[in-house]
């Protein structure tokens, strides 16, 4: 039998099936590939392994700033700047060139416009980032459309074209990537889109671990609703249940790659709120039956919470021994106070990211589970939940 080699990346792998004749295969009833089980992600594995490790570090989580440009430009609408490209480069320079941020951040998520972009001075943010030993991540997937034969839900594009587009992004520097699709629980959920959005996750993450990028699974249960924490456990059990069936179908491998969950609350309609101890306990149940943990990381998403709150959750979280990093990966819970500080003005700058290290600081301790909010200002108290959100 042809000797398949481990590391050998899938492309070669596929063509070194070419070395059991199809006459050898026909003549026996059932062609085995033996071999088969440990052939995951080709050349990469190690390395995606070490990205994976290297995120999920203790005390650190990751800075999402991978808004589409349509998104950024509703942020800089909210401090009354127009969306022009160099305003969107004003506000990014503001966030990665953050000088200390790698102490508290392993991790950025940039939009497509960001991972080929410089400073002002003609520095490579993916260079800026590396200097302070944060990883580059890059948004894969081409947004949310209507699913048809839905109730109304939608799912994620992006598959057509990925892996050349992963390929090139790592030649860029990214060295992981993220897929955000979302499920709606007042929709449904319908077995449909439950079912397309985990199989949409696991094709891409299959696709960009091929190409040396750690994927991140986020599968966002919107807040939108009115049900209690039950029905929130209830509908994020099952979307991971068939995230992680699908992830194992599409051989992806386990160590290699990062979660971003929701955290399991009560709908932002529903008539009580939850402590973060209730909301730690039920997503830790959830987390627990549903994912293996051979998985190195959980960065949550912060999904319209409010800055405190969010870091609250993470803390209640990282009481007790977990067995995977339980961090974050928050855009609006990382970013709200610092637009707010910054204005557009380049006299605010220092300012503004001096409040980017006052939460990625507060995330940091979450993250050790020794954060307080003593001292936290009513604006990071301010919720950011809207209702319908588009990402
Ligand atoms: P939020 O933390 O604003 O929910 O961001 C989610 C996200 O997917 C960003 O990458």
């Amino acid at each position: 039998m042809a000797s398949l080699k481990l590391s050998a990346p899938s492309s070669q792998w596929i063509s070194g099936e070419k070395h059991f004749s199809r006459r050898s295969c026909l003549r026996t009833a059932a062609p085995r590939r033996v071999a088969a089980g440990p052939i995951r992600a080709g050349s990469y594995t190690d390395e995606l392994v070490q990205t994976a490790k290297s995120i999920a570090s203790p005390g650190r989580g990751i800075l999402a700033i991978d808004e589409s440009n349509a998104t950024c430009g509703k942020r800089l609408a909210s401090i009354g700047l127009e969306n022009t490209e160099t305003n969107r480069q004003a506000y990014r320079q503001l966030l990665l060139t953050t000088p200390g941020l790698g102490e508290y951040i392993s991790g950025a998520i940039l939009f497509e416009e960001t991972l080929y972009q410089s400073t002002t001075d003609g520095k490579m943010f993916v260079d800026c980032l590396r200097q302070e030993k944060i990883m580059p991540g890059i948004k894969v997937d081409k947004g949310l459309v209507p699913l048809p034969g839905s109730n109304n839900e939608s799912w994620c594009q992006g598959l057509d074209g990925l892996a050349s587009r992963c390929a090139e992004y790592y030649k860029q520097g990214a060295r992981f990537a993220k897929w955000r699709t979302v499920v709606s629980i007042p929709c449904g959920p319908s077995a449909l889109a439950v079912k397309e959005a985990a199989w949409g996750l696991a094709r891409y993450a299959a696709i960009s671990q091929d190409n040396g990028l750690v994927p991140i699974v986020e599968p966002e249960i919107l807040l939108d609703g009115d049900h209690p924490i039950e029905r929130t456990l209830e509908v994020a059990e099952k979307v991971w249940a068939e995230v992680f069936y699908y992830l194992a179908e599409n051989n992806v491998v386990f160590e290699g790659i990062l979660l971003k969950p929701s955290m399991v609350t009560p709908g932002a309609e529903h008539k009580e709120k939850a402590s973060p101890e209730t909301i730690a306990k039920y997503t830790l149940k959830m987390l627990n039956r549903r994912v293996p943990p051979a998985v190195p990381g959980i960065m949550f998403l912060s999904g319209g919470q409010s800055e405190v709150e969010a870091t609250l959750n993470l803390n209640a979280m990282n009481q007790g021994p977990n067995p995977w990093h339980v961090s974050f990966s928050y855009a609006r819970a990382l970013q709200n106070t610092v637009l707010k500080t910054w204005q557009g003005h380049p006299e605010n700058v220092k300012a503004a990211q001096k409040a980017l290290l006052v939460r990625a600081k507060a995330n940091s301790l979450a993250q050790l589970g020794q954060y307080t909010a003593d001292g936290e200002n009513e604006e990071a108290k301010t919720g950011m939940f809207q209702k319908g959100y588009t990402y």
